[in-house]
């Protein structure tokens, strides 16, 4: 059989117009995200990357050397404009392809700093490790959705794909039990310190280093049920037993699975960087799925991001179950 694979490139690369100049977040705007308690947001998007404000630290993710040095000039420029210098400031080349991901590397600052930091979302703790691989731990592009999910307050949610578990740890301080899954047991137990971060004990919260789609019918079948569940695979991946996970292909597959563990009453979210599902393809693909299994599904659109433009950070779409 032959798969139609996304393009294994960040959706930032290829949803973008060709040529979209640098724009930086204005100066208040990041007076106002200080002000709501997030330090993590982005500063300036476009075309040839951009820039992370993370806590103390800075990031410049970049295509090329060129575009690497436009930004570095413009963060400088930036940093005077806005009263705000970050004590250090890391790089990351953004490959064409997922094996070719580096760690980010530190271009600027003390080196002998802790390559781990915290920051904050809306008052909520998260740690970040620089050299844990190319992702540093928390997904800015998600923070509407934690918002969202912060609003709802839950009672039990299901976070497939967990990575460092944030929208668990959003979940938690709801007072929600929650279930975990991911096939890394290095970022579910990145997660277990996210809740530590956040003095959150472990005792409502399952951490499971298993293949979601494994682990769904298996929840089924102990009658497990859930208010909200988190779908944010990535495009592609291999589970242990080199089983593929491609989202375009199994897309179907995880929501049918997820409908079956979804109380009468459920918020399930479709998240993906994949660049042909976009929030249109993924409501016509889920609506499907909905008529199948007889459920009844309204959908819920979170406005963009003030600091991402169109075309930056993953297609998202909140299917409501009732
Ligand atoms: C895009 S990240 C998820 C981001 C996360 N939702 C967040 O907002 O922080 C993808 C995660 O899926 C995990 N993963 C990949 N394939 C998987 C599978 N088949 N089952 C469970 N987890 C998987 C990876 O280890 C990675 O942590």
């Amino acid at each position: 059989m032959i798969l139609r694979q996304c393009p294994l490139v960040h959706p930032s690369l290829s949803r973008r117009p060709p040529v979209q100049p640098i724009t930086w977040i204005a100066p208040a705007q990041r007076v106002a995200f200080e002000t709501a308690g997030t330090t993590a947001h982005r500063l300036a998007s476009g075309s040839g990357g951009w820039v992370e404000r993370l806590g103390d630290d800075a990031m410049i993710s970049h295509k090329n050397d060129a575009a690497l040095e436009e930004m570095a000039k413009g963060l400088e420029n930036w940093a005077v404009e806005a009263g705000w210098t970050p004590a250090r400031v890391f790089t990351r080349f953004l490959p064409l392809k997922n094996d070719e991901r580096i760690s980010p590397a530190l271009r600027s600052g003390d080196t002998s700093l802790p390559l781990t930091t915290v920051v904050t979302e809306a008052g909520i703790r998260y740690g970040l490790d620089f050299a844990a691989g190319y992702s540093h731990g928390l997904f800015l592009d998600q923070r509407a959705n934690r918002a969202q999910l912060r609003v709802w307050k839950p009672k039990r949610v299901l976070n497939t794909f967990a990575y460092t578990c944030s929208f668990t740890v959003v979940a938690a301080l709801q007072g929600a039990e929650t279930v975990s899954v991911d096939l890394s047991k290095k970022s579910l137990d990145r997660g277990r310190q996210n809740l530590a971060l956040n003095n959150l004990p472990e005792t409502k919260h399952k951490f499971i280093v298993e293949d979601a789609l494994d682990l769904m019918p298996k929840l089924e079948r102990k009658g497990e049920r859930f208010d909200v569940i988190i779908l944010d695979p990535p495009t592609f991946s291999r589970n242990s037993n080199g089983r593929l996970w491609q989202v375009e292909q199994h897309f179907e597959d995880l929501l049918n699975a997820a409908l079956e563990i979804a109380m009468p009453k459920c918020a399930i979210l479709l998240s993906t960087n994949c660049t042909k599902l976009d929030p249109v393809a993924l409501e016509r693909r889920s609506r499907m799925c909905a008529k199948i299994k007889r459920r009844a599904v309204d959908y819920l659109r979170i406005p963009s991001l003030i600091d991402f433009p169109p075309g930056h950070g993953a297609s998202t779409l909140w299917m409501m179950v009732r």
